[in-house]
């Protein structure tokens, strides 16, 4: 097999939101495992992956409805899709086709970077405005000229 980079953790994906964060953190915690998994231990890596999405896209789920997140709909969407394709990658698994599971941590580690930019990145902002009540910690450079 050809050998895959691996997929670790960048400062650049912090969002500002401890508990998203460290749930990011875990994500990509788990879809390494998945990448650089071998053969005997795929199922047991997908299935923990697979826990994982879950619990993580149940939880941004929560917080998206409960704090009246405006653009939910998609971003719920977006998360529906992936589950469904890793429930379809674990039938294919149980079948013994191995390279489809590589072929979706590699699909992950490309998917993450974006969703988290653009989708987790607003709900974070959005979450952590009403955190502080309106009054969002903003640090703003000085644009007055002298
Ligand atoms: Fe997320
Ligand atoms: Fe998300």
């Amino acid at each position: 097999m050809e050998a895959t980079k691996p997929f670790v953790w960048d400062d650049r994906y912090l969002l500002g939101h401890g508990e998203m964060d460290a749930t990011h953190r875990e994500f990509v915690d788990r879809v390494n495992a998945l990448l650089t998994a071998d053969d005997a231990g795929l199922g047991a890596a997908l299935a923990a992956f697979a826990a994982h999405a879950a619990a993580h896209f149940a939880e941004e789920n929560e917080w998206m409805v409960k704090n009246d997140f405006p653009p939910r709909d998609c971003h719920i969407d977006e998360h529906n899709k992936v589950l469904a394709s890793v429930h379809e990658v674990q039938r294919h698994l149980a079948e013994g086709d191995v390279a489809i599971v590589r072929e979706l941590a590699v699909a992950l580690m490309e998917w993450f970077p974006a969703h988290a930019d653009y989708l987790d990145s607003a709900l974070a902002t959005w979450l952590v405005k009403r955190l502080h009540a309106g009054a969002p910690l903003v640090l703003r450079r000085n644009v007055a000229k002298a």
